[in-house]
């Protein structure tokens, strides 16, 4: 029998989903560096509204970085955070020299997408342990993403 967290989920099943949202904390560090690289080195006719989308990118990305990381101490363990262990274990790769708009616009979609899958594979997993705070906060991020995705995919036409 399985010991009990203090928040009521059982231990083994709170160990894996942090081990989970670890991951999914260290492709939030690697998006939000990409998106950051997009604000300073976009160039061209589209410069003055994607410096500012960007900057409403990573700002947000940032915010969830804190919001993941406090759910993997409120499940009770310790957040990653070196870069170095993100760059091991993030799906989304680090994108660098990235000038032109739409190609900036297509790695923003292309890291959503990693983290739909990934939030997609957490709400099974937190639905499947009863842990109703994390597959909510999963459910959230799922909903604003899949409309960002739709709104970046319209711009690339
Ligand atoms: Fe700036």
């Amino acid at each position: 029998m399985s010991d009990i967290n203090a928040i009521g989920l059982h231990t083994d099943s709170a160990n894996q989903l942090a081990e989970k949202l670890n991951e999914l904390l260290a492709n939030y560090q690697i998006f939000y560096m990409n998106a950051r690289g997009y604000h300073w080195n976009v160039k061209g006719p589209h410069f003055f509204e994607l410096h500012v989308k960007f900057e409403e990118v990573y700002t947000d990305l940032l915010a969830k970085v804190d919001e993941v990381a406090e759910r993997i101490l409120t499940l009770g363990h310790e957040p990653l955070h070196a870069y170095s262990d993100y760059a091991k274990i993030s799906r989304i790769q680090e994108d660098t020299h990235v000038h032109e708009g739409s190609e900036c616009v297509r790695g923003l979609v292309q890291g959503y997408q990693a983290l739909l899958e990934l939030q997609r594979e957490l709400n099974s997993m937190a639905a499947d342990a009863d842990d109703e705070g994390t597959a909510s906060q999963m459910s959230d991020y799922i909903r604003e993403q899949e409309k960002t995705v739709w709104m970046l995919s319209a711009y690339l036409g």
